[in-house]
């Protein structure tokens, strides 16, 4: 077993945002630096966790049953990828964890913020992220990027712009809580200033 364990890296936004765009980036950043790197995703990640990502992004449920299906994954993804790969060394990179709990859960729909730190507290006691690029853009201009992508939306996406500027509004407030964690992108900028930046942050942060 190696001495050290490796980092894990999350990347938030509202839908359209730039996350997927970006992980592969810092991927293949660290595996050019000889790291295991491992790229998941929530909700999902495991076969079990996938089921429940085809449930919540697809069928209406109670908003306390979503938080609860989303930190049921949480659980699953980090006793079966998260925490073994740490354990051995890899780095872990995912699209979306915690935060988005806050974010959609919370500011989307209004859940109260306690209950959603009694279910971070029992699913990753003292575990966070080392590192967490949250990519800010203005709800109408990611709405404007996905409907390019001209794939089917799903539930969260068909929220209307109201929903997604309370998400944002969370994520922000999210992250002037913990600004040291979570690095606030300015995703209106060109794709390469942004991989420049992200480049940056992961050599100084994670080296
Ligand atoms: N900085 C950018 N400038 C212009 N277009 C971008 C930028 N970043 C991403 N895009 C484009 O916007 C679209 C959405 O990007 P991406 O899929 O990475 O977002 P996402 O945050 O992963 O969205 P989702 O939450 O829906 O998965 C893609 O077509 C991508 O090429
Ligand atoms: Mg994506």
């Amino acid at each position: 077993m190696p001495e050290t364990r490796g980092k894990f890296i999350t990347f938030e936004g509202i839908d359209g945002a730039g996350k997927s765009t970006h992980i592969a980036t810092v991927a293949d950043l660290l595996r050019g630096r000889g790291r295991e790197v491992v790229s998941t995703r929530e909700p999902g990640g495991t076969p079990l966790g996938e089921k429940l990502r085809e449930m919540l992004l697809h069928e209406p449920m109670h908003l306390e049953t979503e938080a609860l299906l989303m930190f049921a994954a949480r659980r699953e993804h980090l006793a079966r990828v998260i925490e073994p790969a740490l354990a051995r060394g890899a780095w872990v990179v995912c699209d979306r964890f915690s935060d988005a709990s806050y974010a959609y859960q919370g500011g989307g729909r209004g859940l109260d913020k306690a209950r959603l730190a009694s279910l971070e507290h029992w699913v990753h006691g003292d575990l966070q992220p080392d590192l967490t690029f949250l990519f800010d853009l203005p709800p109408e201009a990611a709405r404007g990027r996905m409907s390019r992508q001209g794939r089917e939306p799903d539930k969260f996406e068909r929220e209307e712009t109201d929903f997604h500027a309370r998400v944002r509004q969370a994520y922000l407030e999210r992250a002037a809580s913990a600004p040291r964690r979570i690095r606030v992108v300015n995703a209106a900028r060109s794709l390469e200033e942004i991989r420049k930046m992200i480049e940056e942050i992961v050599e100084t942060h994670c080296s």
